[in-house]
């Protein structure tokens, strides 16, 4: 498989680089970083509107550099590393400096297509990209493929899934791999009624009964779209059609992904729902390290079920699939869309299944035209927003923000 190889270098500290470092990955890997102290350096991290959590992680860590995306929270950030010699920084051209500045490792834990200039920052001077950030492969995933193969980069895939195949992905046999399966939990809507899930708030979205996310990925897990962004992601990553590409609704979140093999042999990875353990192969990659992750006990958890995806209560996994059969630029638009349709829904403008609608509606109003460069990802990007937030607008708006009470 392009992009991602198993001859890594290894001995000394590896110097990371963590873009998104205050978001929930950011996070987990902060928490794995501080818990094997002398296996690693840190370079730089990067946040948005969060400067307290930023400086705490850079004074915690030692690292070197601290970028900021919104330059309203510069003077925060300055402020709270004074006297430390840590840099501080902001805008996007801090963030893509910190993606630039020599880390071996970078993890890209930024949320939505904000995060395309940095990746492709770190992944054009040839670094490990550890990548969560599924969206920049949804908005450009060929392009960023292509510069992957260019620039000698190596992507190790930290989404559960994809890195659970990614572990059982036998990459110098590829040919005698058939397919591969990707399970969701089914988000906390699981069970519910298409007409139920009208009246559905934010704080009963993001409540995912199974692991703790950021919201925008907890909405998506709720709609499924999450599921069709991982379906796109996984035919960039492991280059394989949509139609090897199964989905399977796991609610127990044990199994995270498996491989199908000519033989009829199925490779699993298994786990307890903690990101840490993705997180934790990568960072280690191609070694392993401790985590505190809860064991799995097979006998205490009984019974592990699956079941197909209902496509008629969740359209999103259908309308995801549809546009990267379309190709071009429909995944861009798709992405920007539901990252529109999401924040509105966050901020109570729309309800939940207005999400998926808004999507569609968006797909459906702009022409389809190739994805060429990067120029053609921002243009399309730009088009899918305005329009989605348009459709957003002219909703009512029935339920209650995130910030509101519950
Ligand atoms: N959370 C999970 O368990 C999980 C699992 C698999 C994949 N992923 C993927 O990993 C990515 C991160 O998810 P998450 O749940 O960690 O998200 P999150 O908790 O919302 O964190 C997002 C991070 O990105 C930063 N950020 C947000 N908007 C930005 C912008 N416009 N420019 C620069 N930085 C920005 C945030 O900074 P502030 O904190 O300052 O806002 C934060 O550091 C997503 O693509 C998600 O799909 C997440």
């Amino acid at each position: 498989m392009n992009g991602i190889d198993t001859t890594a270098s290894s001995g000394g500290p590896r110097r990371v680089t963590l873009l998104g470092s205050t978001g929930s990955i950011g996070q987990s890997t902060v928490d794995l970083l501080l818990r094997n102290p002398g296996a690693f350096e840190v370079e730089a991290l990067t946040a948005n509107r969060n400067p307290e959590r930023l400086a705490e992680q850079a004074r915690a860590l030692r690292a070197r550099f601290a970028a900021i995306g919104d330059p309203d929270h510069y003077l925060a950030l300055k402020e709270a590393l004074s006297g430390t010699g840590i840099e501080a920084a902001c805008g996007l051209e801090a963030l893509t400096e910190a993606a630039l500045r020599p880390a071996e490792w970078v993890m890209a834990g930024i949320v939505g297509a904000a995060g395309l200039a940095p990746t492709l920052a770190a992944i054009r001077r040839g670094a490990i990209v550890a990548f969560a950030n599924k969206e920049v492969l949804v908005c450009a995933g060929a392009l960023v493929m292509q510069e992957v193969s260019r620039c000698g980069a190596t992507l190790l895939p930290v989404d559960s899934e994809h890195n659970a195949i990614w572990q059982c992905f036998d990459l110098d046999r590829v040919d005698t791999i058939e397919r591969i399966i990707l399970t969701a939990s089914g988000g906390p809507f699981r069970e519910r009624a298409f007409e139920e899930m009208r009246a559905v708030t934010p704080q009963q979205a993001v409540a995912h009964p199974n692991w703790s996310m950021g919201a925008k990925i907890s909405v998506d897990s709720a709609t499924m779209m999450n599921k069709g962004l991982e379906l796109i992601e996984a035919h960039h990553l492991f280059r394989l059609p949509p139609e090897r590409v199964d989905i399977v609704v796991h609610p127990q979140s044990i199994v995270h992904g498996a491989v199908v093999y000519r033989d009829g042999s199925v490779l699993a990875q298994l786990g307890s729902p903690d990101m840490r353990t993705p997180i934790a192969y990568a960072l280690a990659w191609p070694g392993r390290i401790e985590t505190p992750a809860k064991r799995l006990d097979l006998a205490a958890i009984g019974r592990l079920t699956f079941e197909p995806p209902d496509e008629r209560r969740f359209p999103a996994l259908r309308v995801a699939r549809e546009a990267l059969m379309s190709g071009g630029g429909c995944p861009t638009v798709l992405n920007a869309a539901n990252e529109t349709a999401v924040d509105a829904f966050l901020e109570g403008r729309i309800g939940f299944l207005e999400i998926v609608d808004t999507v569609e509606r968006t797909l459906g109003a702009i022409p389809e035209g190739p994805l060429e460069s990067l120029d053609d990802v921002y243009n399309f990007d730009r088009t899918a927003r305005e329009i989605a937030a348009q459709f957003s607008s002219r909703r009512n708006a029935p339920a209650t923000a995130l910030t509101d009470s519950a």
